[in-house]
């Protein structure tokens, strides 16, 4: 998946996910690793509907060249073949509830055993409640995945406007999955792919009365799994309400620092 980058944002508000004082735990290293044999490993993008998560994940993709893992992307490609699954979670999906645990535990257990993950991946948008949060940890702290590493997790936060504004002007390309933004970072010709010539689509659950609901169920079952990353440590948060570019020096500078702390903490 490519993202291009955006204009600078527009919006401005109160921010959404800081439970705490973004000083706390706030990715405070401004320059990126420039030791070319880091490797971040396991890593969680976690954060509100919209913040970035997967434009962010994209980029350490290319960057790291480890696998992204967004249950949101298998959930809608399970939905576009037509399987079961798809169809279960097809209608959770649209109205901004969270598809059952044992569902999603599941299809990422199955891809947690896939070779490609050996040096690491970014999982975005899982876990989303403490019951995945509790099944990630432990399926991590089992020898046979790998990599046998410690889990790090960098939360992206941004202002409600800044969120509303992301989900609503989001299109995507069917074909090659760059993601594109109405407002700050439109396709060259409106409605049509940079790369690919085809059609962008609009994800049917990028509307604002479904955006609202998927808050509600982010501040209620989200929320306690940011705080429980954050109680445990190798933790941080990265501002997001900036442009890419710097959401993405925050979140590479934020994995260094934690992954060389990890490295220290358990002698790996
Ligand atoms: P999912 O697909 O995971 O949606 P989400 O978490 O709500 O996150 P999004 O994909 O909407 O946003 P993002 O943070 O990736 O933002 P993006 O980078 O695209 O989940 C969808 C549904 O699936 C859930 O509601 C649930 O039903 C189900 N589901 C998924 N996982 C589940 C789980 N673990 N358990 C149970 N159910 C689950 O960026 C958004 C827009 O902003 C783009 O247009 C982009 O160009 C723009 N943008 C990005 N960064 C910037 C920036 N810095 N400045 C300006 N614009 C930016």
């Amino acid at each position: 998946m490519t993202a291009s980058l955006p204009r600078a944002a527009v919006f401005a508000g109160d921010e959404v996910g800081r439970h705490d004082t973004l000083n706390s735990n706030s990715a405070s290293h401004p320059t990126a690793p420039a030791d070319n044999s880091f490797l971040p490993g396991p890593v969680l993008l976690l954060g509100a509907p919209g913040v970035g998560k997967g434009t962010q994940a994209q980029l350490l993709v290319t960057k790291y060249g480890i696998p992204q893992i967004s249950t949101g992307d298998l959930l809608r490609a399970n939905k576009a073949r037509g399987t079961e699954l798809g169809l279960k979670a097809q209608s959770i999906m649209s109205t901004g509830q969270l598809v059952p645990d044992a569902i999603v535990n599941e299809m990422v257990l199955n891809r947690l055993r896939e070779k490609d993950v050996e040096r690491g991946y970014i999982l975005d948008g899982y876990p989303r409640t403490l019951e995945q949060a509790k099944f990630l940890d432990e399926t991590i702290a089992d020898p046979e995945f790998l990599p046998r590493l410690p889990v790090i997790a960098v939360s992206i936060v941004a202002s409600y406007d800044q969120l509303l504004q992301r989900i609503t002007g989001r299109r995507i390309c069917a074909t090659c999955k760059s993601i594109y933004n109405i407002y700050t970072n439109p396709p060259k010709v409106d409605g049509i792919c940079d790369c690919e010539g085809a059609p962008l689509s609009q994800r049917s659950d990028d509307t604002e009365p479904v955006f609202i609901q998927r808050m509600k169920t982010f501040e209620e079952q989200t929320a306690p799994v940011i705080a429980h990353y954050r109680a445990l440590g190798r933790f941080e948060e990265a501002d997001g309400n900036q442009d890419v570019e710097a959401v993405s020096a925050a979140v590479e500078a934020a994995l260094f620092h934690l992954r060389q702390q990890a490295t220290r903490e358990v002698g790996a």
